[in-house]
């Protein structure tokens, strides 16, 4: 079993659970998230049980796909980052879960609650860690942007397979 610190909060409808992902511009981090963890959660056989959704709270980039070294650096690793096109969020309606990318994102959204937290809570390495914005930085922000998202991706899948469906 994955080891992790971090409870899943329960689904709000039974068989079913609402995973969304959050950070500033959605081109980034919370893509790279989505993409990683619905190919996770298909792999585990959950994808018709849990949903993800990504979105930023900025709206700059509303409607365009991924930024291109996100989406070069999960092509690189096998995923598919074609399908992905920037939200911006508009609170939280009905997940059953909240992650935000880092701190400031989670202070935009209103802070921690019962279903609010962060991403990276569940990452089996470094809990309670951000996930660092690389959009002004070089290529190898990606890169350890990908390794944080796959990691903590398989332990929140390890963790939706056993308690949250
Ligand atoms: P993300 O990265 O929050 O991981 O999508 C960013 C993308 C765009 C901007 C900032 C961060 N921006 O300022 O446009």
């Amino acid at each position: 079993m994955t080891p992790r610190t971090t409870e899943l909060p329960q689904p709000r409808r039974p068989g079913s659970y609402r995973v969304a992902l959050v950070c500033l511009g959605n081109i980034c981090r919370s893509p790279m998230a989505h993409v990683v963890l619905e190919e996770r959660l298909a792999d585990a056989g959950l994808a018709d049980r849990v949903e993800v959704t990504s979105s930023g709270t900025g709206d700059w980039h509303v409607g365009n796909p991924m930024d291109r070294r996100a989406a070069a650096t999960l092509a690189a690793a096998g995923y598919d980052p074609t399908r992905h096109r920037a939200r911006q969020w508009g609170g939280n309606d009905d997940a059953d879960l909240v992650l935000a990318m880092d701190l400031a994102n989670l202070a935009d959204i209103g802070g921690r609650s019962d279903r609010v937290m962060l991403f990276r809570d569940f990452d089996p390495l470094e809990p309670g860690s951000e996930v660092p914005d690389p959009y002004y930085g070089g290529d190898s922000g990606f890169e350890e942007v990908l390794a944080m998202v796959e990691r903590t991706a398989s332990a929140l899948v390890a963790a939706l397979g056993e308690s949250a469906t």
